[in-house]
């Protein structure tokens, strides 16, 4: 695959790509020194670990040890493959990739992710051309103008039609290589019930593609014009779409999520797409499924955790049952949500377009968070009386055990009491026998209690065969006085020396022509750890990269050069010491009692002068 995109095009998006700002994208990052950090996209934590060092190009997660580059992060964050990353990039970048057709072989040879992205590409397309373009069409445009889109809101989301019959998806994509054994794992047609062949899914539906972050399509959603059931059709679970990772809309909105730090989770495609028009773009849309933690990762990374998660319902019931699953679910993603339902018989769709934006946004400020809103619904139902107290106290204890942070679970214990006129420590004794239940399998535990101490990380000449290493990849100005005093000669960590063997290997690869410029400040065209790691199949080792790497030093040419100069002199004394003792067991075997005497003072001498060097390396360290 890699083939279809030549070296020096890679390089060259290489170069053009900013980390920083594709990291930004999904994670909010805070400049701290050289490094950005932020909360690790790839496991949930509440204090960032999570570092982008812009010099170097790379990201590193000192929680849970992910690292890479550029591209690293897109295939690991998007679950795409590397020429993936490497064409969304130049994309991003308007750099031109040769756009070659592929044959038929070709074809056959693309993974089958990209094979089955492509597919759904040429369906998108195909709707969006039934809908602007055909006859057949006019039912569906007349449909969306009904419901009042507007033609920007159609283009943007890519909508589309899919006319009615049983074959013209089939047919079309058909005629341009796609197989039906390929559509049909895009859940794109279905085997026919009885003899063979297949038929499209979507038929007389107003198609809605869905998308992941880079716009490539995954599945899609087909509304009918009618009344006729199901009102909804949604693409199955496929390798490339997966319903609990999927946020509808936020393609679109992500950046809007971010400028905001804020973001309206509502239920239908419709409901989006009205408050999209209406110019409110911090949204997305869950479609009819429950979150899911990974949602809420996912859209922390654009809001930050400190951003305000609005969750909005069309009644009190529905969002009731939502408020009490997100309490948990928003809670293990260290974000809080809030709770909106707007009045009766409204959803977010009919009531901005009754009301208007500055009406729903007002709705918007009077939201609350899960458990407040849990009390006062609640309240309503049951009344204050001494049994509807009893029973709404019932109610909560639930959502109240659910969350794991023990001091907002506090405050809520003490505004519940206080509101309803009951002892608090009636209600932590409730959740104490409701506890018994819920956390006996173990609390929670901290993800950042469960830090992984890896690599190698014991004993002095580890520390400073690390500290070398570290300095290899962050200057890589002083490569040539490593080469030069053969350091890793006397390392004695063999993993270490095997990747400092590699750092030289890569360097010496890549010519001298560079060395200049690396002396010269290294600075953001620095990409030479970046590129390294491209070469890197073994997980341990790039984690190490990434890893020494990430770690804030303040290094000076001059004080790496002492450094190396020093150990690679407590180095030498070494290996005489190991030679000295090799004459030693010679002379004792020669009985040579007046030059065994003589190399006996001599190994005294080297280590006393050893110790004295190592305590001098060890205080600059
Ligand atoms: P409109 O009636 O067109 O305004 O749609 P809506 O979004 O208001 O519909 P509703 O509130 O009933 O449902 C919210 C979301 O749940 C929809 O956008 C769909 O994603 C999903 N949904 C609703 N009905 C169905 C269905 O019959 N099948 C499936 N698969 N999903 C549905
Ligand atoms: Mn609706």
């Amino acid at each position: 695959m890699t083939g279809y995109i030549p070296e020096e095009k890679i390089s060259e998006i290489r170069n053009a790509a900013d980390i920083v700002e594709v990291v930004s994208e999904v994670v909010r990052l805070k400049k701290t020194g050289k490094n950005h950090v932020g909360l690790c996209p790839f496991h949930t934590e509440k204090t960032p670990s999570f570092t982008v060092n812009p010099d170097k190009q790379i990201f590193h997660c000192f929680g849970c040890g992910t690292g890479g580059n550029v591209f690293s992060f897109l295939m690991k964050h998007d679950g795409t493959s590397f020429p993936e990353a490497v064409r969304s990039l130049a994309r991003r970048y308007g750099i031109d990739l040769p756009q070659r057709a592929p044959t038929a072989q070709q074809r056959r040879q693309m993974a089958e992710r990209e094979q089955m992205l492509a597919a759904n590409r040429a369906a998108a397309g195909f709707y969006r051309r039934c809908l602007t373009e055909s006859k057949a069409g006019q039912t569906a445009r007349h449909y969306l103008k009904n419901r009042r889109f507007s033609s920007e809101a159609i283009d943007d989301f890519r909508i589309g039609y899919a006319p009615g019959g049983w074959d013209n998806l089939l047919s079309e994509l058909g005629a341009k290589g796609y197989s039906a054994a390929l559509l049909e794992k895009c859940g794109l047609v279905l085997p026919k019930k009885s003899g063979t062949g297949h038929y499209d899914r979507f038929r007389e539906r107003v198609v809605f593609p869905i998308m992941d972050l880079n716009a490539q399509v995954l599945g899609f959603g087909g509304r009918v014009l009618d009344d006729s059931l199901p009102k909804y059709l949604n693409s199955p679970e496929t390798s490339l779409y997966n319903k609990s990772r999927s946020l509808y809309g936020l393609c679109q909105t992500k950046k809007h999520c971010r400028k905001t730090g804020s973001v309206f989770i509502v239920e239908g495609y419709f409901d989006l797409i009205a408050l999209y028009q209406h110019g409110i773009r911090n949204a997305v849309a869950t479609l009819g499924t429950a979150l899911t933690a990974e949602h809420v990762r996912l859209l922390r990374g654009c809001i930050g955790s400190e951003g305000r998660a609005i969750l909005v319902f069309d009644s009190d019931e529905a969002g009731a049952a939502a408020a009490r699953r997100s309490v948990s679910v928003f809670d293990k993603g260290y974000l809080d949500a809030q709770i909106l339902t707007l009045e009766a018989g409204h959803d977010p769709d009919t009531y901005v377009f009754e009301y208007g934006a500055e009406a729903f946004l007002n709705a918007a400020d009077a939201a609350r968070g899960a458990i407040p809103f849990l009390l006062d619904s609640a309240v309503g139902k049951y009344g204050l009386s001494v049994e509807g107290k009893v029973r709404i106290v019932s109610e909560l204890i639930e959502p109240l055990a659910a969350i794991g942070d023990e001091i907002k679970q506090s405050l809520y214990i003490r505004e519940i009491a206080e509101h309803l006129a009951v002892d608090e420590q009636a209600i932590r004794l409730r959740l104490q026998q409701a506890g018994e239940r819920v956390t006996s399998a173990g609390r929670r535990q901290s993800p950042d209690a469960a830090r992984q101490q890896d690599g190698p990380g014991i004993g002095q000449a580890a520390r400073i065969e690390r500290h070398l290493m570290a300095m290899m990849l962050q200057m890589p100005a002083v490569l040539p006085d490593i080469e030069r005093n053969c350091v890793l000669d006397y390392f004695e960590n063999g993993e270490l020396r095997a990747l400092g063997k590699l750092i030289l290997g890569s360097f010496q690869e890549k010519g001298r022509q560079d060395e200049v410029d690396t002396a010269a400040g290294g600075g953001a065209a620095d990409r030479f750890v970046s590129e390294i790691l491209d070469g890197v199949t073994d997980d341990r080792q790039r984690r190490l990269i990434t890893e020494l790497t990430s770690l804030e030093e303040d290094w000076s040419i001059e004080g790496c050069r002492k450094l190396i100069a020093h150990f690679a002199e407590t180095g030498r004394s070494r290996s005489s010491a190991r030679d000295i003792s090799r004459k030693i067991r010679e002379a004792e075997k020669n009985k040579d009692d007046r030059l065994l005497k003589k190399l006996l003072e001599e190994k005294q001498q080297l280590a006393v002068q050893r110790d004295r060097k190592r305590m001098a390396l060890t205080e600059k360290l």
